[in-house]
């Protein structure tokens, strides 16, 4: 299988931050196809040669396994091709054209990693160059808009010229492997299924915890915000991954079908709830990684008196007949204590106690995404050491229990050189497969869902200042405790 994959914005942050690094380990793991060629594009006069010098200086900033060798980076270089061009010049994509049409490539991959401004503009400009037939697959990086307006303005240009089938609307969360790992687990396994309702689930909480903070993408983040970043896209679909049907097989629409009802069914916001129930932060000095770091609003590129929020913390319900009135806990935020992603599963406890149990301890299901990847089950056991117990007073037979947790580490039992995000989101580009893609349909639905709070945080006092190395404004802990829960490393 051939394929020539256009990545536009090839000199840019993404495509040496994610995309060649990604395209490079499918390559060492002879995952991609070898009758590849990888173009960049870009306004920068470059030859091929200067281009693959450019990718391989950034290599070296790779970390030390992932980093190609000599011989293997020539071998990857001999994939990359460079085209100098100017994305508002329809002249510049004929000569694209001209490329491609050198040779009849099974597959065409364009990959739109460039300022989200331009997308409408270039998919058009693909297509005026007569470069939207059936080989095309456009990708197209988030945001994809900064409302439901924008985001429907994009996806009505793109769908004039381009089948919903050849846009692959990317969201690296999907591509992650222990969010591959919870749909495994979901729909592989039979374990789980009839507890997964609401009459055993007291609460779902999503932590999305970041430590570092804007980097140098100050100016973009200022217009964006963690709602806008991390929320619309990232934890809405974490929501639909832990909500879902079971779709009916795994045909990319027969699950797109059930992520769309999840969002649909995401309880409404009303003036009540966009008090009560969301709370957002901006950091303000403190430390990571032990030292002193600045503010957010004395990060380069943002606004000295921005009240863009750099932490978000929300609780929703999903309106349905499996879901009613389970609390849903979404928070992300920047400069927190620390780098932590996990979904936690909080079970109700036992319906009736014969054990004196530690108080308020019930089982929990915790899906670690990063930096660990696997799966925790809490449960309670007999304790060890009886003795303790019994000089305490207990009477035998109601002995106290004590938290065990069995422990699935996917990195240890699989090896760390497992498959990454991007690595396996472009190679389902490369080979036609769009699970893991988001509709456009879906994607509305997020918008629609978060603009609510896009709309009152616009009226309101500005977000709360957190220090950065916190787990965020005190707010956030205690709109959880009013329903009597805590967040998971809080208990
Ligand atoms: C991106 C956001 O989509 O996801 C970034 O734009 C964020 O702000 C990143 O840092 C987090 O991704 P990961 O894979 O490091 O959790």
């Amino acid at each position: 299988m051939s394929f020539d994959l256009v990545l536009f914005g090839g000199t840019g942050d993404l495509a040496w931050r994610k995309l060649m690094p990604a395209l490079f380990q499918a390559f060492r793991h002879g995952s991609l196809p070898a009758n590849g060629r990888i173009i960049g594009v870009a306004r920068d006069d470059l030859s091929d040669d200067q281009y693959r010098e450019l990718i391989q200086s950034r290599f070296k900033a790779v970390e030390g396994a992932k980093r190609p060798t000599e011989e293997e980076f020539k071998a990857f270089a001999s994939m990359l091709h460079y085209l100098r061009l100017d994305l508002s010049k329809p002249a510049d994509y004929k000569r694209l054209a001209d490329l491609l049409n050198t040779r009849n490539a099974d597959s065409i991959i364009m990959y739109v990693a460039t300022a989200p401004a331009l997308f409408t503009q270039t998919v058009e400009q693909i297509a005026v160059a007569g470069l939207n037939g059936p080989k095309t697959r456009v990708v197209l990086e988030k945001p994809l808009g900064h409302d439901l307006a924008s985001n429907r303005a994009i996806n009505e240009a793109v769908g004039k010229v381009l089948k919903e089938n050849q846009v692959f609307r990317i969201d690296h969360y999907l591509g992650k492997p222990s969010v591959q790992n919870l749909f495994a687990m979901r729909f592989g396994n039979a374990l789980f299924e009839p507890i997964w309702r609401r009459e055993h689930i007291a609460n779902i909480q999503i932590t999305i915890a970041e430590d570092l903070g804007v980097e140098k993408r100050g100016a973009f983040y200022d217009q964006t915000g963690a709602l806008r970043d991390m929320v619309q896209n990232h934890a809405l679909q974490l929501v639909c991954a832990i909500a879902m049907e079971p779709p009916i097989n795994a045909h990319a629409d027969a699950i797109r079908d059930e992520k769309l009802k999840v969002l649909r069914s995401l309880k409404r916001w009303t003036p009540d709830s966009l008090g009560l129930h969301s709370v957002r932060g901006q950091y303000t000095a403190g430390t990571a990684y032990g030292e002193r770091v600045q503010g957010y609003k004395e990060e380069p590129g943002v606004d000295p008196e921005s009240r863009t929020e750099t932490f978000v913390a929300l609780r929703t319900e999903i309106e349905n007949w499996r879901w009613a009135g389970v609390p849903i806990y979404i928070r992300t935020g920047k400069r927190l204590a620390s780098r932590d992603a996990r979904i936690e599963i909080n079970f109700r406890p036992a319906p009736h106690a014969i054990f004196r149990s530690p108080a308020g301890v019930a089982n929990k299901l915790v899906i670690n995404l990063q930096p660990k990847d696997g799966l925790e089950l809490h449960l309670l056991a007999q304790a060890q050491d009886q003795r303790v117990s019994t000089k305490a007073g207990v009477r035998a037979g109601m002995l106290p229990l004590a938290p065990v947790q069995l422990d699935l580490d996917f990195d240890k039992r699989f090896g760390t050189e497992r498959v990454g995000a991007y690595e396996r989101l472009l190679l389902d580009v490369i080979e036609g497969r769009l699970n893991l893609f988001v509709r456009s349909d879906e994607q509305e639905a997020a918008w629609h869902w978060v603009e609510p709070l896009i709309d009152s945080w616009g009226m309101d006092g500005g977000p709360r200042p957190y220090a950065a190395g916190t787990w965020g404004p005190s707010a956030s802990s205690a709109m959880i405790a009013r329903d009597g829960f805590a967040w998971g490393e809080e208990q």
